[in-house]
């Protein structure tokens, strides 16, 4: 199998934290071949390289940066020059979208135009209309776009749906999830673009939550609310920093789900998250469902840092030593990558064969492990409720599958 070559736009923190560490790993492995890396400017892609982080656990890899700081000033901005560099790769080798949300859908469309599959952070896009077109366009080429919910690759969730498939946990009822990001990401580039008008805690955090229902219980999102609380951002902007939201599935089970950038810095685990389900086994017994997603038993107290104690994740994304230099990257966080560029190539290796990438593409839609336009594309109807939603209040807005598909505010008679 030849190895694809990577282009990543976008060189913020989900690139630094998972993305590349992950894409290093799988070029060692040797399943990925060149990695270019394309930001807004130089700084990120700095930082990237000299990261020690990433220096430490791959002390023998690279990526060309894009625009390089060698040759252009840290202000100087460059937001068409993903286009170029897109248009630089040979056919059907890989584009990972990692840009701000509202910017997903645009580098969508020139992945497509040039042929590339497609690994894109959560979520794919803000639109239904979107997601379909997307969908569309993608399935006519024979190319394979996975969204990275990386949730579904922790094994917790995974076991979660075997069961619920297998009627072990009956029939939904509610739930209630909660995803609290740290404080500091106010300080962060979230506040040039996570403001009121292009999304909030909700369309950002939340999703994974309402995604993980649905892939756990198969039941599909049918109306949504969701309350925000606006809070100003250190630069000014103000964003929908705090948000309450409420969705209902096609069976009248419930869900809460309780989104901020507002997890204290000093407090010991990198975020605050969990998920509490429960169902019913007709008249005779209750069910459920208890992650916590935050605490998994590991406490250190550390010499040095700014926690005194601390309770890491030892599931999601860490560096542990292996059998070559540096580290490897270990946990959902890298499984859900590798699982995306494992089935890109799988698609890829079935070169000019239309029809025999489009039948993988089936495939993988079907099976419902990865995420893709078409078999997730509920969520971007439940994206667009929220919004729709939040920005009126938290009125009720309901969504409509098949023809037509789409939301809007429930009516009252
Ligand atoms: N849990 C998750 O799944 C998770 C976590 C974090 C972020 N994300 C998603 O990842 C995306 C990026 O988030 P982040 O936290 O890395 O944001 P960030 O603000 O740290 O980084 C954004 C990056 O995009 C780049 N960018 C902006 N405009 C560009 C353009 N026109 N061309 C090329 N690059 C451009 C910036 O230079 C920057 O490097 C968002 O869609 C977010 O929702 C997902």
């Amino acid at each position: 199998m030849s190895k694809m070559d990577v282009v990543m736009v976008g060189g913020g923190m989900i690139t630094h934290d998972q993305l590349l560490p992950s894409m290093y790993q799988l070029q060692r492995l040797g399943l990925l071949g060149d990695i270019r890396i394309c930001a807004l400017n130089t700084p990120p892609l700095k930082d990237l390289a000299e990261s020690a982080e990433i220096n430490a656990a791959f002390p023998e890899s690279s990526f060309t940066p894009h625009p390089d700081w060698n040759e252009v000033g840290p202000d100087e901005k460059f937001p068409d020059l993903f286009k170029e560099v897109i248009a630089s790769l040979a056919p059907r080798q890989l584009v990972v979208v990692a840009v701000p949300d509202q910017l997903h859908y645009a580098v969508l469309k020139v992945a497509l135009e040039h042929d590339q599959h497609v690994l894109c952070v959560k979520p794919l896009v803000l639109q239904y209309e979107q997601a379909v077109e997307i969908e569309r366009e993608a399935y006519g080429k024979g190319l394979f776009i996975g969204v990275e919910y990386h949730k579904r690759l922790d094994d917790r969730s995974l076991l979660a749906r075997k069961r619920w498939q297998a009627g072990e946990f009956g029939e939904f009822r509610f739930g209630w999830a909660h995803l609290i990001e740290p404080w500091y990401y106010r300080d962060s580039n979230f506040q040039n673009w996570c403001t009121c008008e292009n999304t909030d805690m909700f369309t950002y955090i939340g999703c994974h939550y309402v995604d993980l229902v649905t892939f756990i219980t198969g039941l599909r999102p049918v109306s949504v609310s969701v309350y925000g609380i606006v809070d100003q951002y250190p630069n000014g902007n103000d964003g929908y920093l705090w948000t309450d939201g409420r969705v209902v599935f096609e069976n009248g089970g419930v869900l809460t789900v309780f989104n901020a950038i507002g997890y204290p810095n000093e407090a010991p685990g990198g975020n605050s998250q969990g998920m509490v389900l429960y169902g019913q086994n007709g008249l005779e017994r209750s069910t459920i469902i208890n992650h916590s997603d935050q605490y998994r038993g590991v406490k250190h107290s550390l010499a040095g840092g700014e926690k005194v104690y601390h309770e890491p994740n030892p599931d999601f994304m860490q560096y542990v030593p292996w059998s070559g230099e540096g580290y490897r990257p270990v946990g959902y966080g890298f499984r859900s990558v590798e699982f995306i560029v494992q089935e890109a190539a799988r698609v890829a290796a079935a070169g000019d064969d239309l029809s025999a990438r489009q039948a993988l593409l089936d495939e993988i839609d079907a099976k419902g492990l990865v995420a893709t336009p078409k078999n997730s594309s509920y969520n971007e109807l439940v994206m667009e409720a929220g919004r729709k939603s939040i920005l009126a209040g938290g009125r009720e807005v309901v969504i409509e599958y098949g023809e037509g598909a789409g939301v809007a505010f429930r009516e009252y008679s």
